[in-house]
C-alpha cells in the first residue's frame, strides 16, 4: 500500500521547488552559453540559433508536463521577444501544438493568440497555460481524486487493444480507478484542467510497453520495471503543484487559446497581430494524429486507428500520407487551383514525378497527393496570416524542406512565394542546420536543411 504524499508539504522554497528552480537556471545559463554550432551560423550568439536543438523544453516548469513535437524551445521565444520592442508586440501562433508559443509570450507578459485543430493538443496546452490555478485548490482536487480511486471499482473490459499492450493488470485496474476520479471531477475549472493533466502526462511513464520519446507505443519492446502508477500520479500532481507556484510568480496570463484552424484563423482579428512565431507541420508524413493516439485511446476518444481521421486528422493540415488516400483527393484539380498559381510551375512536375515514383515502390504512398494539398493548405495560411497581421509584422516559420521517395521539395522556396502572393513584402531564410534524417532509410540522400524562415511586410 502506498502512502499518500502530502502536498501541503510542497511550499515555496522546500527542495524540489529548490531544485526545479536550479534546473529551471541550469538550463537557462546553458542556453546563453557559447555554443561552437550557433557560432558557426552566425559570427556572434542571437537568438538564430536557439531552437529545440539546443534547450529541451522538457527540462522547463510547466512545458515538460506533456512530451511533444514541439518544433522549438520556450528559451527561444522568449529571446526573440527580448529582441524586440514589447511595447507594440502581438503576438500569434497558427500552430501552437502544446503551447510553447503562448507560454513564453505569459512569461514575458506579451499578448497572444494561439490556435490549435487537433482537439486532444489543444487540452494539453489548455492545461498548461492553467498555471495561474491556485495551488491549494489543485492540491485538494486531487487529494479527493485519490481518495475516490481508492474506493472506486476499476471497469477494465471496455478499453481497446493498444491498452492491454501497455498495461498489465494491476497498472490498468490503479488507471481505470483513477480516471473515474479524474472524469468525477471534471467541473469545467483550471484545477480539473490540471487533474486531467497530471493523468494523461503520466500515462506513457507507466506503460508497460515501450513508448517512443513523444511518438508511437511499442508493443514489441517491454519496459522491466514499469513504475506504480499511483506514485506516478502522485508525481505528476506534486509536480504540477510545484510548476504552477513557479510559473504564477513569473508569468502573465495573456494569452488566448482557441480550437481553431490556421487556414482560416478566424478567431484572431483582422490587423492584430505584430509578430508570428510558429512551426508548421513539416511536408515529412509525420502523422500528428497518430501521435496521442495512446492518450487518446485510454480517455476514450478513440477506439483505434481507425478512427483516428474523424475525430482528429480531417481537421489538420494534411502532411501525412494516410491524410490523402488515392480515391480521396482529385490531384489535377488542386495543381490547378488558384491558391497553388505563385508555385504551379514547380509544383506540377514535383507532383507529376511523385505519382510516377510511387508505382515503383512497395508503399505506393500517396506522396503526390500529400505535397500538392500540403501547399494548398498552406497557401489558404499564408492568405489568413496576412489578414491577421498588422502592416508592417514580422512572420517566423520553423520549418524544413523536403524529399519523399527522394523527390526533393524546395518547401522553403515555394513557402516564400506563396507569403510574397498573400501579400507579404519580403522573405529570407536563416539555415540552422543540415539534416537528411527522416528519410535516410529510404534509399536517397537528398541533402535537407532546416531553419527560420522571416518573412515581412
Ligand atoms: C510542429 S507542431 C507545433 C508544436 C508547437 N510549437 C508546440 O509547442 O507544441 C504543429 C502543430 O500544428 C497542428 N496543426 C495541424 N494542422 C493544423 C491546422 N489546420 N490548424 C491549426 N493547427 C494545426 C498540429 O496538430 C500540431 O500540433
Amino acid at each position: 500500500m502506498v502512502t499518500p504524499i502530502k502536498y501541503q508539504s510542497v511550499q515555496e522554497g522546500d527542495d524540489v521547488l529548490l531544485r526545479l528552480r536550479e534546473d529551471y537556471e541550469q538550463a537557462v545559463l546553458e542556453l546563453f552559453a557559447e555554443d561552437p554550432e550557433a557560432q558557426k551560423v552566425h559570427p556572434r550568439l542571437s537568438a538564430v540559433g536557439h531552437t529545440s536543438n539546443f534547450l529541451n523544453n522538457m527540462r522547463l516548469p510547466v512545458h515538460r508536463w506533456f512530451r511533444y513535437s514541439a518544433g522549438f524551445s520556450a528559451e527561444w521565444v522568449k529571446w526573440l521577444l527580448a529582441e524586440r520592442d514589447g511595447s507594440d508586440l502581438r503576438v500569434v501562433d497558427p500552430f501552437v501544438g502544446s503551447g510553447t508559443t503562448c507560454l513564453a509570450c505569459d512569461e514575458m507578459a506579451v499578448p497572444s493568440f494561439g490556435i490549435e485543430a487537433h482537439p486532444f493538443v489543444y487540452r494539453v496546452a489548455e492545461a498548461k497555460l492553467s498555471y495561474a490555478t491556485h495551488p491549494e485548490l489543485f492540491i485538494s482536487k486531487a487529494e479527493k481524486a485519490f481518495a475516490f480511486a481508492r474506493k472506486a471499482t476499476a471497469r477494465t473490459e471496455h478499453y481497446p487493444e493498444i491498452i492491454g499492450k501497455c498495461y498489465g493488470v494491476e497498472t490498468l485496474d490503479y488507471l481505470d480507478r483513477f480516471r473515474q476520479a479524474v472524469e468525477a471531477e471534471q467541473d469545467g475549472s483550471s484545477e480539473a484542467r490540471l487533474l486531467w493533466m497530471a493523468l494523461v502526462s503520466s500515462l506513457r511513464v507507466v506503460s508497460e510497453a515501450g513508448t517512443a520519446p513523444w511518438q508511437y507505443v511499442l508493443p514489441g519492446r517491454r519496459k522491466t520495471v514499469p513504475p506504480s502508477p499511483e506514485i506516478t500520479l502522485h508525481k505528476a500532481t506534486q509536480m504540477i503543484a510545484a510548476d504552477i507556484r513557479f510559473m504564477a510568480r513569473r508569468a502573465t496570463p495573456l494569452a488566448k487559446l482557441h480550437v481553431d484552424d490556421a487556414r482560416k484563423c478566424v478567431t484572431v482579428p483582422d490587423g492584430w497581430a505584430t509578430l508570428v512565431i510558429t512551426s508548421p507541420p513539416y511536408a515529412n508524413n509525420y502523422d500528428y494524429a497518430d501521435a496521442t493516439r495512446l492518450e487518446m485511446a485510454f480517455m476514450g476518444e478513440i477506439r483505434g486507428w481507425g478512427d483516428l481521421q474523424e475525430t482528429v486528422r480531417r481537421h489538420l493540415v494534411r502532411a501525412c500520407s494516410q491524410h490523402v488516400p488515392p480515391k480521396s483527393v482529385n490531384l489535377d484539380e488542386v495543381l490547378a487551383s488558384p491558391e497553388l498559381a505563385p508555385i504551379r510551375d514547380e509544383i506540377v512536375p514535383v507532383c507529376r514525378e511523385l505519382s510516377s515514383v510511387r508505382l515503383e515502390r512497395g508503399g505506393k504512398k500517396t506522396y503526390n497527393n500529400m505535397i500538392a494539398c500540403y501547399f494548398f493548405d498552406l497557401a489558404q495560411t499564408w492568405k489568413a496570416l496576412r489578414r491577421v497581421c498588422a502592416s508592417p509584422s514580422e512572420v517566423c516559420f520553423v520549418i524544413g524542406d523536403s524529399a519523399p521517395y527522394g523527390v526533393y521539395v524546395p518547401v522553403i522556396e515555394w513557402f516564400g512565394k506563396l507569403a510574397l502572393a498573400a501579400g507579404f513584402e519580403s522573405w529570407t531564410f536563416e539555415k540552422l542546420r543540415d539534416r537528411n534524417i527522416k528519410w535516410k532509410n529510404r534509399k536517397h540522400r537528398v541533402p535537407l536543411c532546416e531553419g527560420h524562415l522571416w518573412v515581412r511586410g
